[in-house]
């Protein structure tokens, strides 16, 4: 899959905001909507360090507060760590959303890994109905 350089630009710009003073690992998240649009996200962390909020689910509530359904991609970077992947707790957040998603991390020299999110989480938390 070819990762256009645009999309690239913006998940490099989205680093940028990242608030991570106590880790310094700074990471930057981008949502590719079938439709085009683009959701970003950072993490966000806090000295009473539980409260921090990862950079994918900054990204996924913010297309979901508005009212969005369907993604397509979600690219994930961090300057300070190579092929960087979503924690349990963000991937858990994803596959209530968008199951069928491709999780694409990307290095400091822009190269790509690509993950169906199943390969990431292959026994997601369910409620039984
Ligand atoms: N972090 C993310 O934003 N996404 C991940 O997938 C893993 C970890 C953040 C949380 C914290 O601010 C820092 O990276 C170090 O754990």
């Amino acid at each position: 899959m070819k990762i256009s350089r645009f999309l690239i630009k913006k998940l490099k710009e989205t680093v940028k905001y990242a608030y991570a003073p106590y880790s310094k690992i700074q990471v930057g998240a981008l949502l590719y909507c079938p439709d085009g649009k683009i959701y970003t996200g950072t993490n966000i962390e806090n000295s009473s360090y539980s409260l921090t909020i990862c950079a994918e689910r900054v990204a996924v509530f913010k297309g979901i507060s508005e009212g969005v359904k369907k993604f397509s991609l979600l690219l994930i970077y961090s300057p300070q760590y190579d092929f960087i992947l979503p924690c349990g707790a963000c991937l858990q957040v994803l596959n209530e959303f968008t199951p069928k998603i491709i999780v694409a991390t990307m290095n400091k020299n822009e190269e790509f890994k690509f993950f169906p999110l199943f390969t990431l989480l292959k026994q997601p938390f369910k409620i039984r109905s």
